[in-house]
This record gives structure tokens, C-alpha cells and sequence, in this order.
């Protein structure tokens, strides 16, 4: 039977048991931040369970796309080396909310394995919670299983939970026995031998788990099932593994053809590992997840370098896992039309991670043979050195310890976890240091503590001065509190004054390093000798810029998930006093119909005129309240939460605009690729914005003016120009063409007469394509005639040669054009009927043509003598 029919029968008999159909979701979880990736069919329904939302039908049904890679459910380990264990897989179920409940789930369950499906009911076990007995009763009054097979387990096994929180409860699972010899079954074969595969969980729902540890009842019963399909499609067909079914072996197929690997090379493990992975890789990415390095994106990439990485051991050098998308497609494209609609972009995002990692991975290898080449059996690989895997060659930890496994080794993990932190300190100061030699010699004008900026609420103090450093081209300052904001978070430092009343320094940035703020500037009148307190004024004008484009970045990267995708991060930034600039997570091109709603929106939250407001809490409660924090920003324990109420609400230091309404207007002037898989926006908003619509304005009108049109006929105006110069252009050539025919004509007719053979020789103006001429002269001469054609054309002297058919037997055009051209200081060639030749020296054209003449003449006189 087909994996296509199976789903489809699965689906109808829950169908004829008025279930409801309902479409997996995606396997990039919307709005649910305690999940990487949906893990099992009834993530989508968890809200449903908790009272939170209403059902959209009391019973349903469905197959569900699933990953368990990480978190609570994480079967990557066993990937590969078994033939059962997936990292994506499909999960199909039956729910009811509120409705039926445990007796029903379990008669149909048994009904469809063992009346539908026909499975060998001497092969199947069913498991119970240890406190559920009356599951157990059930199964023996509703169904045929003999007592002895139904098993009681603990909570590790039969009480399902979906994650450290959510609904969950016990549950009852059917284990089949897929060993050769049915009666070497036992019951303690079940949940410890790996012959007996768990194929299909019963979880009757009953309690929430809350965040610390206890448990709360639900509302209302529920059951949740999940079957996994794989398992069931291997089972029904007579399969032991998963691989040989044909949800599989197109796959399988395209590697042994794309390597020439036999399916038994190391034990199958390389194809079976990259198959499955190509599955996870592909669903995710068609839902919007990208590889990255933090997160989701982290385990994508975690996912692809294993691949890759199994992909060296068939001596595969070059990308070649993005080709396996489509068989996939052929297989699954049906049931799931995202990956369909989204081959291209998976294909391309595959293969461009397979090419980044393929540069560092033999080096990799290399080096971890050269590691583990020292170590002896059972020793284990520092954490120093599997961070250098980590850092320098691009090897996920959990790759390192595969390829420490497959040679008895283990890994510290603890050291590995030292150098990480180490390195992100290391980064931290280096990036703040780094616009200060450490040697210098500052001068210490006061003691006491320095820095503190102040300048939320105020631009201009009076401040006294710490110390400072003078050089030839500027002067650095150090104040004890400031109203300058120092360069951070994409917003530029302050710039301003520093005086008193007879010192004037002009400042020019202002930036941070580990604890101190530099005002960096230069002296524009005065000295600072004996100075010891100066006031502090910030261009008050210019922060007021920065101010907008520092809200609208926030405005903006809250559209920018709302119209592409939960999938966009911010990637970088800068908040200028004139522009912005926002580096974002995406994979293709920001259509201009996406950017005309991400404009829109930003501008509907600046119409409203909100007042922004800024608050500061401690990081959990502002995570937890669902505010954005940034990609590898460090926060402290107490964070800054800048909120547009009702819209946005990000962590962020940043200096902001007081209602949305200042901004004024937002305008996106650019949209580029930066990196693979970077998008760079600029934008620009208040004054700016305007500025750039009114040079529009002056360029459009620039054009109506020159095209003498209203704004609206403009492109219309412009298609019929381009159109009108299409027509000039058809009808000079053609006129040429008729130039060069009524030249044609004079000429034949004075030519000279030999023989019967009318010979023209002449030297003509430029008339274009000379090849065009000579099949002009020959159509029109017809029979007996010859021409030799000199002309100049862009400086260079050039003859063409024409015979009519009846004469190549006589003079070959070919030979004539090659002694001209040698005449000429150049060379030519062609057929014996037309050719061409050109030369270097126009002064030379004449006698050349001569020449030409002549041994034409003379070939034509022995032709008819
Ligand atoms: N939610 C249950 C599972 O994933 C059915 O096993």
C-alpha cells in the first residue's frame, strides 16, 4: 500500500466518525515562545485544551508535520544509526475537545490497526499509566487484546507532557512487535527492546503543567493521539525500516545516483542520516526558518553541517543535498503544497549553507583527526579544542561529539561551554576598546566617579571634567555625568558643545568604552589648562532627528514580522541623524508590494500619535511580557523597555521620539541584498522623508515638463516614444537597405563588360552591413556578374566580394578578399560566393582595389578563355 493511501485512509475513518479535517500548521510555531518547532500534532490545539480558544469542531483530525530536534523531545542521536527515529517525521491524529473520550479513542484506535488495517493482533501490546486503571479496563472490555498484553508503566513512559509547561496527562500506547519470530515475544521486550516500536499514543488530556512544576486541572477532558506515520507505512507494507518505504526511496535512489554510493556503504547510515535531514531542512525552511546562529536558525544549521558532513563520508565535495529537494517534492508535494510553492527558495537556501560549510569542513576533519589521532581509547576531547572546531572551522558541538562517538571518545562539554563565554567577553570589551590605545596618558583634572549619562530627560548640564587627552588632531574628555549619548545600539553618538567662557570644543562623536563615555572632539577656541567644570550641551536639533529614526526602526521591525514573517531578525542597524538603515533575516528579494505595506503600517502607527513610553523592569518580566530583545545583545539584569503602546515593545537604550506622531512620515528609499540571506532597508523619516518626496516631485515634474504631458500620461508618453524609436530604427535600416539597393542598381549598370561577366569595382561611402550589400548585388544581378566594394568603416579600410553562383567555379570570393586584405596590412576571409576582408591603413585601400580588379580580371579571361 502507498504512504499516499495510508494517510488518505487514516484521514477517512476518522472523517466517517465526524471528525473535522484540519491543515497541520506550520512547523515554525507562531506565538509560542516555550517551542522551537511544533513537536506534535497537538501543539496547534494547546490553546483549545487550556479554554483559551474556542474548537473549530469538536472532534478532529489530521497529519502533522513534527520535528523533535530539540527541547523535551529530541531524537537527533538516534537519527541514522536506527531506521525509526526521525527528525522530521509526519504525526497523525484524532482529537476530541471535551467530547468522546478515553473508550472511544481506544476502540477506533484498535479498530482501524486491527479491522481496517489488518495488523497481526498476536504482535500487539498496549501500555497504560500505572494509576490509570480504568484505561485498562477499557481496553479489556472494548477491545480483543488479551489481558496479559496490556502493560502498566510509570510517568516516564505513560504520562505524556508536550514540554516543561502545557497540557498533558496519561496516556496508553500500542507497541508492535516487529521481530521475526513472533513467539519469542516477552513483556519485558516492551519500552526496552527496540524490536517492539511504539506506533501509536493515546494521551487523554486533564491537566495544565504550570511554570513550577505543579499541575492544575483542565476545564474539560480531552484526548490527543498521535500515530507515527512512518512506522505505520513500514509496518503495513512488510518493512522493518522506515527507509524502505516509498516515503523514502526516491530519496535514497537520488543520493546513490548523485554519489555512486551503494545503499550498504557504511551500513546505510550516510543516506539514511542525509534523507531524513533533507526532510527536516526543507519542511522548516518552506515555513520560514533559516539558518542561523542563534535559536531555530542554530538547529538548522546544527542539522545541515551533520548532513554535510555525512555527505564527505560518500566523498561528496560539492553541494549536492539541495538536488534531493526534488525528489522530496515528488513524494510529499501533495499532502504539504508549501514545499511546492517554496522549492526554489529551499533549494537555494540548502545549497547556499552546503557551500559556506564545504570551505571549512575538510580543514575541520582534518584537525579533529590530528586531536583524536593523540587521544587513547575512552579519553576525552578538551573543550578548548572543540571550540576551536567550533570557532575557526564552523563545527556544531554536537557534530564534534558524533564524530567522538563514532570513535569511542567523549567531549568536556563543560570546557567547551568556559571558552564560548570566554570569547563573547573577550568580543565585548574588544568592541569598545577599540577607538582607544590602551598606552595612552590621560590628564587627571578631578577624581570621582565618571560617566553616568543623563541625557534622557535633559541635553544641556554643567559637568566637571575627570580627565582628558589631547593630541595633534583631536581632544578626548571625560566628564562626570553626561547628557551626550554615547554611540550604541545602531544610534549614533551625540555630537554638541563644550564650553566655558573662554573655551569652546566642538564634539564631534561620542562613544563608549568598557565604563566610560568619550566625548571626542576638537578645541575650537581657548585651552583646556586649569579648566574644571564646563557646560555640556547636546545639538539638541540634531538628536531630535536621531530621535525619530530611532522609533521608527522599532516601528519598522515589528511590520517587517508582521508583513514577511516571524523568520526576520534584526541584523544590524545604524539611527543617523538623517537616514536609517535596517539589516534584517530574510532569503529573497522584499517585493514592492511587501514594502508598500510595511510603509503603511509604520505610517498608520504614526498617525495614531501614540506617546511612546520607556520603562525599566528586570529582563524576565519584560521577556515575558513579549518584548523583543536582539540577537546577541548581552542585557543586564535590569532592561529598558521601549513600548509603542498597543504595537511594539523592544529592549532598547536608545533615545526615542515622544509620540509616533513626530516622526512626521516614513519613507523606505532602498531595498539591496547584503549578505546571503541579509536584506539591508534605508529609509528615511520627518524632514528627510520630505525632502526626498519633494525631489520626486521636482524630477517628476522635470519629466512631465520635457514630455509635455499630465503626470498621469507620463508612462504611457514614455512607452510610446520607446515604441516610436523601435519604428525609426526598423525603417532606417530598411531604408538603408533601399539605399544600398539603388546603389547597387547604378552600379551594375556601369560596370565593365569580360566576356559576358559584368565586373563592378568601386569604392562607396559607408552604406552598413557590407555582407547585407553583396547579397543585394547578387540577388539583383542574378547571373554573370562580380563585385569588388572598397569603403571605410570606423577608420579601417574594408572589401567586400560578391560572385554570382554561376561564376564560383571561376573566381572564389574567398581568395580574391584574402590578397586584398594582405594588400591591406589586415586579412579577410569568407565563401566563394561573399566574403570580407579588413585591413589596418585606408591610404591603402585604393591600390588594394586595384589588385583586387586584377586578379579577378585576369581569372575571369582564362575562365572563358
Ligand atoms: N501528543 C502525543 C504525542 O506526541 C500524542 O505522542
Amino acid at each position: 500500500m502507498t504512504s499516499k493511501e495510508i494517510r488518505r485512509q487514516f484521514l477517512d475513518f476518522f472523517l466517517e466518525r465526524d471528525h473535522r479535517f484540519v491543515r497541520s500548521s506550520p512547523v515554525v510555531p507562531l506565538g509560542d515562545p516555550t517551542l522551537l518547532f511544533i513537536n506534535a500534532g497537538m501543539n496547534q490545539f494547546k490553546p483549545v485544551f487550556l479554554g483559551q480558544t474556542k474548537p473549530v469542531a469538536p472532534r478532529v483530525v489530521n497529519t502533522q508535520k513534527c520535528i523533535r530536534v530539540s527541547g523535551k523531545h529530541n531524537d537527533l542521536e538516534e537519527v541514522g544509526v536506527d531506521d525509526y527515529h526521525h527528525t522530521f517525521f509526519e504525526m497523525l491524529g484524532n482529537w476530541s475537545f471535551g467530547d468522546y473520550y478515553k473508550q472511544e479513542a481506544i476502540q477506533w484506535a484498535w479498530e482501524l490497526l486491527t479491522d481496517v488495517w489488518k495488523i497481526d493482533k498476536q504482535r500487539l501490546w498496549v501500555t497504560i499509566y500505572e494509576e490509570d486503571d480504568e484505561a485498562g479496563e477499557l481496553w479489556a472490555k472494548f477491545t480483543d487484546i488479551p489481558r496479559d498484553r496490556i502493560l502498566k508503566f510509570g510517568s516516564k513512559d505513560n504520562f505524556w507532557e508536550m514540554g516543561e509547561t502545557g497540557p498533558c496527562g496519561p496516556c496508553s500506547e500500542i507497541h508492535y512487535y516487529s521481530g521475526d519470530d513472533p513467539s519469542h515475544q516477552t513483556a519485558s521486550g516492551v519500552n526496552s527492546d527496540p524490536a517492539y516500536r511504539e506506533i501509536w499514543n493515546l494521551v487523554f488530556i486533564q491537566y495544565n503543567r504550570n511554570a513550577d512544576g505543579t499541575l492544575s486541572d483542565l476545564p474539560r477532558c480531552h484526548v490527543d493521539t498521535g500515530a507515527g506515520f512512518e512506522r505505520i507505512v513500514a509496518l503495513l507494507n512488510g518493512h522493518q525500516s522506515n527507509y524502505e518505504t516509498d516515503l523514502f526511496i526516491p530519496i535514497l535512489e537520488k543520493i546513490v545516483t548523485l554519489t555512486g554510493k551503494p545503499l550498504d556503504f557504511q551500513a546505510g547510515v550516510p543516506h539514511r542520516v542525509i534523507a531524513d535531514h533533507l526532510r527536516m531542512l526543507s519542511f522548516s525552511i518552506a515555513d520560514g526558518a533559516l539558518p542561523g546562529n542563534e535559536g531555530r536558525g542554530y538547529v538548522l544549521r546544527r542539522v545541515l553541517r551533520r548532513a554535510a558532513r555525512f555527505g564527505r563520508l560518500l566523498q561528496m565535495r560539492e553541494p549536492f543535498i539541495f538536488e534531493l529537494v526534488d525528489p522530496l517534492i515528488e513524494i510529499m508535494g501533495e499532502a504539504f503544497p508549501e514545499i511546492v510553492d517554496k522549492k526554489a527558495h529551499i533549494r537555494r537556501v540548502i545549497r547556499a549553507e552546503e557551500v559556506s560549510f564545504g570551505e571549512t569542513l575538510d580543514r575541520g576533519l582534518e584537525i579533529f583527526a590530528r586531536i583524536s589521532g593523540k587521544l587513547k581509547p575512552q579519553e576525552t576531547i578538551s573543550g578548548k579544542a572543540a571550540f576551536k572546531l567550533y570557532d575557526t572551522y564552523g563545527f556544531p558541538l554536537d557534530l564534534t561529539q558524533l564524530l567522538a562517538r563514532e570513535k569511542g571518545f567523549s567531549v568536556d562539554v563543560a570546557g567547551f561551554d568556559v571558552c564560548m563565554q570566554q570569547q563573547r567577553d573577550r568580543a565585548r570589551a574588544a568592541g569598545k576598546f577599540n577607538r582607544i590605545d590602551d598606552s595612552r596618558e590621560w590628564i587627571t583634572v578631578s577624581d570621582g566617579p565618571s560617566g553616568g549619562f543623563i541625557g534622557y530627560e535633559q541635553t544641556a548640564v554643567k559637568a566637571t571634567i575627570r580627565k582628558y587627552f589631547q593630541s595633534v588632531d583631536y581632544v578626548d574628555i571625560i566628564l562626570d555625568k553626561t547628557p551626550f549619548y554615547p554611540e550604541q545600539g545602531g544610534q549614533v553618538g551625540d555630537t554638541g558643545i563644550l564650553k566655558t567662557d573662554n573655551l569652546r570644543i566642538v564634539v564631534t562623536d561620542t562613544f563608549k568604552t568598557v565604563d566610560e563615555i568619550v566625548h571626542r572632539g576638537t578645541i575650537e577656541s581657548g585651552t583646556l589648562n586649569s579648566v574644571k567644570s564646563l557646560r555640556a550641551e547636546v545639538d539638541s536639533l540634531r538628536r531630535n532627528r536621531i530621535r525619530l529614526n530611532h522609533t521608527a526602526t522599532h516601528l519598522l521591525h515589528k511590520a517587517l514580522k508582521m508583513v514577511l514573517g516571524e523568520h526576520v531578525n534584526q541584523a544590524g542597524s545604524l539611527v543617523a541623524p538623517d537616514r536609517l538603515r535596517f539589516d534584517l533575516t530574510h532569503f529573497e528579494q522584499i517585493s514592492r508590494a511587501d514594502l508598500k505595506k510595511i510603509e503603511n503600517i509604520v505610517n498608520t502607527e504614526i498617525r495614531k500619535n501614540l506617546a511612546v513610553t520607556t520603562s525599566v523592569t528586570d529582563y524576565k518580566s519584560a521577556i515575558g511580557s513579549g518584548a523583543t530583545a536582539l540577537f546577541g545583545e548581552k542585557y543586564g539584569s535590569s532592561v529598558r523597555v521601549v513600548e509603542v503602546p498597543g504595537f511594539s515593545r523592544e529592549l532598547c537604550g536608545g533615545i526615542h521620539a515622544y509620540r509616533t506622531g513626530d516622526i512626521g512620515i516614513f519613507k523606505i528609499i532602498a531595498e539591496s541584498a547584503l549578505a546571503a540571506g541579509v536584506r539591508r532597508l534605508e529609509a528615511l523619516t520627518g524632514e528627510a522623508a520630505l525632502e526626498f518626496i519633494q525631489t520626486q516631485e521636482v524630477l517628476i515634474e522635470k519629466v512631465r515638463g520635457q514630455l509635455k504631458c499630465s503626470r498621469s500620461e507620463i508612462p504611457d508618453r514614455i512607452d510610446a516614444l520607446i515604441e516610436q524609436r523601435h519604428a525609426l530604427e526598423k525603417e532606417l535600416e530598411s531604408l538603408k537597405k533601399s539605399g544600398q539597393a539603388a546603389v547597387m542598381e547604378g552600379l551594375l549598370n556601369r560596370g565593365e563588360t569580360i566576356g559576358n561577366v559584368r565586373l563592378v569595382v568601386t569604392r562607396l561611402e559607408d552604406l552598413g552591413d557590407l555582407k547585407k550589400l553583396g547579397d543585394i548585388f547578387r540577388t539583383q544581378a542574378r547571373q554573370r556578374a562580380v563585385a569588388l566594394v572598397g569603403t571605410v568603416q570606423n577608420s579601417r579600410p574594408m572589401v567586400m566580394c560578391a560572385v554570382t553562383d554561376d561564376l564560383t567555379g571561376t573566381v572564389q570570393a574567398g581568395e580574391v578578399v584574402r590578397s586584398v586584405g594582405a594588400q591591406m596590412g589586415g586579412g579577410g576571409g569568407g565563401r566563394p560566393h561573399l566574403a570580407t576582408a579588413g585591413g589596418k591603413d585606408t591610404s591603402l585601400l585604393d591600390a588594394a582595389l586595384e589588385t583586387g580588379a586584377k586578379l579577378i580580371r585576369e581569372k575571369l579571361q582564362k575562365g572563358a578563355g
